[in-house]
């Protein structure tokens, strides 16, 4: 299987994060798969957005002032409430904004339905992060219902093969596979969730596998996908996964020598805020030819 560019949150470091108009643009960047963060809102639409809540640094008001530090929660609001924020810039003078210096504005996108990112990208694969938090189950709809509402919505428009579930919440993955098995799914981790584990994963730990997060992970069922982060991440953990069957593209890869070095380790992709670095990166390690040698 080829090397998987996947374009975190659309490109957040190139525009707004977790827009139509910056999965659009991501597409046309040329990543394999935009990966999006999914919420349910208080009429029960799946709609893309990081966060339980709206943020601060990122949500304007209807009237165009920031939001004073957290808003409310997604599930409280009805999707013509959410829609009437505005996500299309961050906020200046922000720490966050200060992390995207690159990052271009979209004055008026909106917190998009999941639905629309089908509708408007073509053929790239939308990787859904489902949002659930294990240790704050009163923030969402549960972890089923929010699987069952992604499923219903690429059912809809004619994409399941188009979809990739996957979530920290190791619970929500388990529920999409069991109603299609088949269904790539990834599972998540970070070392607050292994740490976690048995909320997490509602079960198993590494304890249970000798202490190994790879074997964990192999043991949820054949060809899962699994995003550990980038830091938390040896090179002996993706030979060992790799044994075991794994395919593993670690997230949120933005400095071009951890993407080299990854790429060295034998990783199946990467999760990248960068995808226009990455792409240069993969040319230089050969695994995308050269722009001018292209047709
Ligand atoms: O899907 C991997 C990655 O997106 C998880 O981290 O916080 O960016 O959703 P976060
Ligand atoms: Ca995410």
């Amino acid at each position: 299987m080829r090397f998987e560019l996947q374009g975190h949150r659309g490109a957040r470091g190139l525009f707004p994060e977790n827009t139509v108009e910056g999965f659009v643009a991501a597409e046309a960047l040329g990543v394999d798969a935009v990966e999006l963060d999914v919420a349910v809102t208080a009429d029960g639409v799946a709609v893309v957005f990081h966060d339980v809540a709206l943020h601060g640094d990122i949500v304007r008001g209807p009237g165009g002032a920031w939001l004073a530090g957290q808003g409310p929660l997604l599930r409280s609001l009805t999707l013509a409430e959410l829609l009437r924020y505005d996500v299309g810039r961050l906020r200046p003078g922000s720490r966050y904004a200060a992390g995207f210096p690159q990052q271009v504005a979209r004055d008026g996108a909106s917190v998009p339905p999941l639905q629309a990112v089908f509708a408007a990208t073509r053929a790239v694969r939308i990787d859904a992060e489902l949002k659930t938090l294990a240790d704050h189950p009163e923030a969402t709809v549960s972890p089923a219902e929010m699987a069952e509402k992604v499923l219903a919505v690429a059912a809809a428009c004619g994409a399941l093969g188009r979809l990739d579930v996957r979530s920290f919440d190791w619970r929500g993955v388990r529920h999409a596979r069991a109603k299609h098995p088949g269904l790539p799914v990834t599972f998540l981790t970070d070392a607050q969730t292994v740490a976690k584990a048995a909320v997490w994963w509602d079960g198993p730990t590494p304890a249970d596998h000798g202490g190994s997060v790879p074997r964990a992970v192999a043991a949820e069922g054949a060809g899962v996908c699994w995003a550990p982060a980038h830091r938390d991440l040896s090179e002996a953990q993706v030979q060992e996964a790799r044994s075991l069957g794994l395919r593993v593209v670690p997230w949120t890869v933005n400095d071009p020598a951890d993407m080299a070095r990854l790429i060295g380790w034998g990783v199946d992709g990467i999760c990248t805020d960068r995808p226009d670095l990455a792409r240069q990166v993969m040319v230089r390690a050969g695994l995308l030819p050269a722009p001018a040698d292209r047709g």
